[in-house]
């Protein structure tokens, strides 16, 4: 009797573990990015050499969970890939390519050609045609790695400067302003299949814009194709210019290429340093990192609000807005917490540092909800 008793107890304790373990199931499928928008666009994150390699179990957890696409963060730039004259170094990007077919995400590759972390004997090559030679060299080695595995690259990030004209880069003074269309072409023959973008921060500001659409007409009248523009989407909490990025869709798509948020992330802390150039920085102090034990609710709830009315945006323009990237997992992994000032506490993504998903994520997840209703 006793037994029996027992029995009936254990398998209704069963009955109720599977019952709230579907349910967490539910809840978990329910309160997926990738799920909620996924007949909106695709929702990525920047991807660290230690979240590729899956020494974090909680970012191994919760990535293939929310994202369907990733961008590698670092690891596929020149500096990493490309260290010495002919030779290179592809192991962190084969990994990077088995974590996305393991886990069902698309890869974005992220960088062919852009000026900063390059190798240092890049910047040694005197002559031009030696210059040209890396430089067809590099493009054709990397992206023929990866045609057929990676879904896009971003071929050129950051050739322009604020007011539109081309930034003073050892590419524009070795190959002089040809130089993005001859990137394009290289890597549209080594990796046929693959989508091809340019991409940039700041880029929906009014003369940035006309410079990038400027450069997405040459491309195009050159007969060298361009699948899409990324817009990196560095912004500041309270600060987030939707106007200009409304605009910048519309004026984007109506080159008939696709546009895409590339590294979304909301700043919270002070700083008089616009946008992403890593070479500016600014000095340590106290007063610059005020939220080292914590963010206000108040600051909590403006960075809610503002990734509301981003997102509300994007779902304006169904198959315009291709891809969201955020440029990181979690709060803790985040390029801000270093930039402009070294060793800050920043708080500018979706998710915690504990990988627990924040205000802002609720808020996002709700437009769709409500859509739904
Ligand atoms: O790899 C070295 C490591 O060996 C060394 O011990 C450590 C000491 O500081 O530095 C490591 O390199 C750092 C690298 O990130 C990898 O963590 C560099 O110092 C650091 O400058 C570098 O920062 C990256 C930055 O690009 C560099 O340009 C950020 O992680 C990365 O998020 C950021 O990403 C860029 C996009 O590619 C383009 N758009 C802007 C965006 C933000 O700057």
């Amino acid at each position: 009797m006793k037994n029996k008793f027992v029995g009936i107890m254990y398998s209704a304790t069963l009955l109720i573990v599977a019952c709230a373990s579907s349910r967490n199931a539910m809840a978990q499928k329910a309160v997926s990015l990738k799920d909620v928008f996924k007949n909106d666009f695709v929702i990525g994150t920047a991807l660290n050499a230690t979240q590729i390699e899956e020494k974090d179990p909680k970012a191994a957890l919760l990535v293939p969970q929310q994202f369907n696409t990733a961008t590698p963060e670092n690891i596929m730039k020149a500096e990493v890939i490309h260290p010495q004259w002919g030779t290179y170094q592809f192991d962190l990007a084969d990994k990077l390519i088995a974590y996305g077919k393991k886990n069902n995400i698309k890869i974005n590759a992220h960088t062919l050609i852009w000026h900063s972390q390059l190798p240092q004997f890049v910047r040694n090559i005197q002559s031009v045609d030696s210059f040209k030679t890396f430089f067809k060299n590099h493009i054709t080695t990397v992206a023929g790695r990866y045609s057929g595995k990676v879904f896009s690259w971003d071929v050129v990030n950051e050739a322009l400067n604020e007011d539109g004209t081309m930034r003073q880069s050892i590419f524009l003074d070795k190959l002089g302003d040809n130089y993005v269309t001859e990137a394009f072409r290289l890597a549209q023959a080594a990796s046929p299949n693959t989508e091809l973008y340019y991409n940039d921060y700041n880029n929906e500001q009014p003369a940035k814009r006309a410079g990038c659409i400027a450069l997405i007409k040459k491309i195009k009248q050159a007969g060298v194709r361009i699948d899409g523009v990324g817009i990196q989407g560095h912004w500041h909490a309270g600060k987030i210019p939707l106007k200009e990025i409304e605009e910048s869709i519309i004026q984007y798509t109506a080159l008939g290429i696709k546009v895409m948020i590339t590294e979304l992330d909301i700043e919270v802390l002070p700083r008089n340093v616009e946008g992403a150039d890593v070479s500016q920085r600014m000095k340590e102090d106290p007063s610059m990192n005020p939220y080292k034990n914590g963010l206000p609710d108040s600051v909590q709830q403006q960075l809610a609000s503002d990734y509301e009315a981003l997102f509300k945006l994007f779902l304006k323009y169904p198959g315009k807005v291709t891809r969201v990237t955020f440029w990181g997992v979690d709060d803790g992994q985040s390029w801000l917490n270093n930039w402009p000032v070294k060793g800050r506490v920043n708080y500018p993504l979706l998710f915690n540092r504990e990988f627990k998903p924040k205000p802002a994520f609720y808020k996002v997840i709700a437009l769709k909800k409500i859509e739904q209703e």
